[in-house]
């Protein structure tokens, strides 16, 4: 078996800015509500005139990873392209990233939507692929427009969410001390409905009614509490099946979607606050684009080197979840 490393980190933010003020323009919320609850002051927002979408994110971040990983663009062997709303229903996103980065190889070229934990089971599926001596190197993106699905006219969903992206090289990694130690991903359908989003697919094609409140159905208080639950939980089985404790960790990035549920986490899990990564208050929740978004952002502002500990933990629509804790 081989073992594999975040070999370069990329990432990728519009310039819009959405901030909290912005939005009681749009409908009666305020700072202090918007801030109280969920932590976030301001959100990035993709401008299409801008040709600001999933794909065209994702080539300015994978640009910036793959430099960093020092290797050439056509050593990529595949792409995996976590969005919970890819560029075209087809062809998939991964495959327009190859076109935007002129990847000549015709590496395997995939998307994966496993909601806000997408990127996360993305960066397993590649681990895998390359603990078995399939591939080399892996692009793993995770990239979201959430604003085009958002309603702006709802202002219970509209000011939880923001875009960008964010992009790793995985790449194998035998003989240093830098792996993937122990994944866990999980789904638990029996809440598949207390956060979907019906329309725009098979079931309702060509109906897409912005006007309407509903595009993204969310029973909030659901949410958060499985949320807290079963992230403080898997982060402590993973722990304890890799004989690793919490002192060991040097950095937590979990998924950023609140503040509240961040450090709802980090309190059941009886986490040292200094060692959590926190951006949700400048992106707001980016769906799976927050974690390596975040983990982009800790590798550039040296919060995380060589050797160190990470743990990740993500949850989102499904509802999905998952948690992986490697060596960097
Ligand atoms: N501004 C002002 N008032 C608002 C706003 C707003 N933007 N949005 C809702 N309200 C109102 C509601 O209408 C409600 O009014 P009412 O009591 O008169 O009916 C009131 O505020 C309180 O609403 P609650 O539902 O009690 O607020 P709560 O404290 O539960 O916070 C929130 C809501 C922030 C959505 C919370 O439930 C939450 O964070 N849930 C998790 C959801 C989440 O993170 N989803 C992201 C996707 S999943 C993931 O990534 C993990």
């Amino acid at each position: 078996m081989h073992t594999s490393k975040i070999l370069g980190t990329g990432h990728f933010v519009p310039d819009q800015v959405y901030t909290n003020q912005y939005m009681t323009t749009l409908f009666e919320t305020s700072d202090q509500w918007i801030t109280e609850r969920t932590g976030i002051k301001e959100r990035r927002i993709a401008d299409p005139e801008k040709s600001e979408f999933p794909s065209t994110m994702a080539a300015q971040a994978a640009k910036m990873a793959i430099k960093n990983a020092g290797i050439d663009k056509n050593e990529i062997e595949m792409i995996l392209f976590s969005s919970t709303m890819s560029d075209y229903n087809f062809p998939n996103s991964a495959t327009l990233l190859q076109d935007l980065l002129e990847i000549e190889n015709k590496c395997a070229c995939i998307d994966l939507n496993a909601a806000c934990t997408g990127w996360l089971y993305s960066l397993v599926m590649a681990n895998s692929l390359i603990e078995t001596g399939v591939y080399k190197n892996v692009l793993v993106i995770g990239s979201e427009t959430t604003s085009s699905y958002n309603n702006w006219k709802d202002r219970s969903k509209s000011v939880l969410f923001g875009d960008g992206c964010g992009a790793i090289v995985l790449s194998r990694s035998d003989n240093s001390e830098s792996k993937i130690h122990k994944s866990i991903l999980s789904s638990d359908s029996s809440k598949k409905d207390d956060l979907i989003k019906r329309t725009g697919m098979a079931r309702s094609p060509f109906f897409v009614d912005f006007e309407s409140p509903d595009i993204v159905e969310m029973n909030g208080q659901v949410v958060f509490k499985s949320a807290v639950k079963t992230m403080a939980a898997q982060c402590a089985t993973i722990l304890d099946q890799t004989n690793v404790t919490k002192e060991e960790v040097d950095l937590f990035i979990p998924h950023q979607a609140n503040m509240r549920i961040i450090e709802a986490v980090a309190n059941r899990f009886d986490f040292p606050k200094e060692k959590v990564f926190i951006n949700v208050q400048k992106y707001a929740n980016t769906s799976s684009a927050s974690i390596p978004l975040a983990l982009s952002e800790a590798v550039e502002a040296g919060r995380l080197k060589r050797g160190n500990k990470l743990l990740l933990t993500a949850f989102g629509s499904g509802l999905t979840s998952g948690t992986v804790l490697l060596t960097y």
